[in-house]
């Protein structure tokens, strides 16, 4: 993290999932732009090194315990943060699991956890944040896919949630943005993370390692720089989409 500096001086940031990968890389991002960054995530070890990294550099980190998937979780992160820093400007709904399968060897718990986490824990969260970034006139940003956008084989029940989250932000911007709420989605390609370290159908984890092992992916960093670039334009400019694919990447 370089120093900080002043373009978000005075917002307030949640990013959900932010013990790794893309959050955590936008987490620093907000906070190297002068966003105060609160950074939920279960694993409260990882949000501890997070918060000293940033801290370290100069910028201010609020930890927040929370699986996103529970309600009272939810209800508490919202809380703590708006009890904390009095305000909240900008939601990054994160937190996502890809558990790839074909349809016909699915495991159901596979879709269960994915449809709670990346889709209703989404919808719960913003639920949650809204009377807040509606009196902040704020920013939601929700992290889909390119399986958001093109639905591939073998990827039927993440690419259910990712359109979801597509069909739910767009509606989501229809209503609030008479209120100056911005809505962005954003939609990596392949970015290299722990993403693909839970999936638990042994053909589809090595087919997704040998697409990554075949090309130059994305890092975590270039989706930060995507949605910081989305957070920081002028009131007036809501950036509705960002695809981002690495070149090597055709689907
Ligand atoms: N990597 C890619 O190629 C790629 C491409 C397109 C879209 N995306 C999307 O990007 C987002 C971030 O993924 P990533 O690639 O950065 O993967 P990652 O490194 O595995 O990060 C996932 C994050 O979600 C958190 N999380 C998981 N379950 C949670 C829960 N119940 N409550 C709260 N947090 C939870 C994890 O933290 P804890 O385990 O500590 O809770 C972790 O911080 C996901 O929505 C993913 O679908 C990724």
């Amino acid at each position: 993290m370089t120093a900080v500096s002043s373009a978000l001086a005075g917002k307030v940031a949640l990013v959900t999932g932010a013990s790794s990968g893309i959050g955590e890389a936008t987490a620093v991002a907000l906070a190297a732009a002068g966003a105060k960054v609160a950074i939920a995530a279960r694993r409260a070890d990882r949000l501890e090194a997070l918060a000293a990294r940033i801290e370290k550099a100069g910028g201010t980190a609020l930890r927040i315990a929370a699986d996103v998937t529970s309600n009272d979780d939810v209800t508490a992160m919202v809380d703590k943060v708006v009890a904390e820093w009095g305000r909240l400007d900008i939601l990054v709904n994160n937190a996502g699991v890809m558990l790839l399968s074909p349809a016909a060897e699915a495991v159901l718990d596979d879709w269960r956890r994915m449809v709670e986490l990346n889709l209703l824990a989404l919808m719960g969260v913003t639920k949650a944040a809204l009377p807040h970034l509606r009196a902040a006139k704020g920013h939601i940003v929700n992290v889909s896919s390119v399986a958001g956008r093109v639905a591939n084989p073998g990827a039927s029940g993440y690419a259910a949630t990712k359109f979801g989250v597509v069909g739910f932000s767009e509606s989501l911007r229809r209503e609030v943005y008479s209120d100056k709420v911005r809505v962005t989605v954003i939609e990596p390609g392949l970015v290299r993370t722990e993403l693909g370290d839970h999936i638990t159908n042994p053909a589809a984890k090595t087919g997704l390692d040998q697409r990554l092992a075949a090309m130059e992916a994305l890092a975590a960093e270039d989706i930060a720089a995507a949605i910081l670039y989305a957070v920081s334009q002028p009131a007036h400019v809501n950036v509705n989409e960002i695809v981002i694919r690495p070149t090597d990447q055709e689907r």
